[in-house]
């Protein structure tokens, strides 16, 4: 990484948290639950989602539009809260940075290389971030006694969008995913797109107790607060009333991202606003 240069950074600065679409909500609501002092700045590339067919150079591309935008709001740290994003483009984000950056995969990586008991991990993910291969690279390289078994899932994120999360549907199509990862008898399995924590039940319902199911989401939220505390830049006290302490910004038409925002944020999003993210 380019050295941070400090100089930039404020405590009472906001975050900027970036997703393809919404999924990166799901990292959003377990900031403000961890780290409620914080000031949000989200961006939701709604009008190019999806980022899991992608390819890397597309998906660097728009990572490094969207970071530009966010710097324009003196953001104190970026967020990459999409594991496509977080897989295909943080190391080239990094390397053209001055500011401190996280994502959502090695968070995720940590954790599962931690917990589990018999060194079988399954992760289920976009293609894009199954074929990086990335969450075996970090595991293995945390724990060599472990063997990863990746599972792309390209069928959930539409449903997910759909609002099926508690559908036979959704049912079924995780069962056809799943079985192979019980088969080989995994015991601890990584949720490794962002949208996947909405179907959490449904999935813990087909993987049954004895599995660990691994939210990057949760653990993004715990490293950063780590991260923030360890460069003195936790903000200490809540930004004052009426400081518009969470802004949500996305690329294409903002009703619908409202409505789906509020069905997984109980904040109360009131609106977002719609940009050109061609012009960063
Ligand atoms: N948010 C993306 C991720 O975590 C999934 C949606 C997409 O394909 O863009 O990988």
């Amino acid at each position: 990484m380019t050295e941070i240069n400090r100089a930039l950074l404020r405590k009472d600065a906001p975050i900027g948290v970036f997703d393809s679409g919404v999924g990166g909500l799901t990292v959003v609501r377990e900031i403000m639950r961890q780290i409620p002092n914080e000031k949000i700045i989200y961006f939701g590339d709604t009008a190019r989602v999806p980022y899991g067919s992608k390819s890397q150079d597309t998906v660097t591309r728009f990572s490094g539009q969207i970071v530009r935008f966010l710097r324009t709001f003196q953001v104190k740290t970026i967020v990459v809260a999409c594991n496509t994003a977080s897989a295909y483009a943080l190391d080239a984000l990094e390397k053209d940075t001055d500011i401190p950056m996280i994502g959502v995969v090695k968070p995720g990586a940590n954790v599962a290389a931690d917990v589990t008991r018999n060194g079988r991990i399954g992760v289920i993910a976009t293609e894009a971030t199954i074929g990086s291969r990335m969450y075996p690279k970090y595991i293995e390289e945390l724990n060599k006694n472990v063997t990863v078994y990746c599972k792309a899932c390209p069928l959930f994120v539409p449903l997910i969008e759909e609002g099926l999360w508690e559908d036979p549907v959704t049912d079924e199509i995780s069962r056809r995913y799943l079985t192979e990862l019980i088969d080989i008898d995994i015991d601890t399995l990584i949720l490794g797109c962002t949208h996947y924590p909405l179907i959490r039940s449904t999935l813990r319902r087909i993987m049954g107790d004895g599995v660990t199911l691994v939210n990057p989401a949760y653990e993004t939220a715990i490293e950063l607060r780590e991260m923030l505390a360890g460069l003195e830049l936790l903000n200490d006290e809540p930004p004052a009333l009426g400081s518009n302490r969470y802004q949500f910004y996305v690329s294409d038409k903002a009703e619908k991202f409202v409505r789906f925002a509020n069905s997984i944020i109980k904040y109360g999003i009131l609106s977002a606003k719609s940009i050109n993210i061609e012009e960063y």
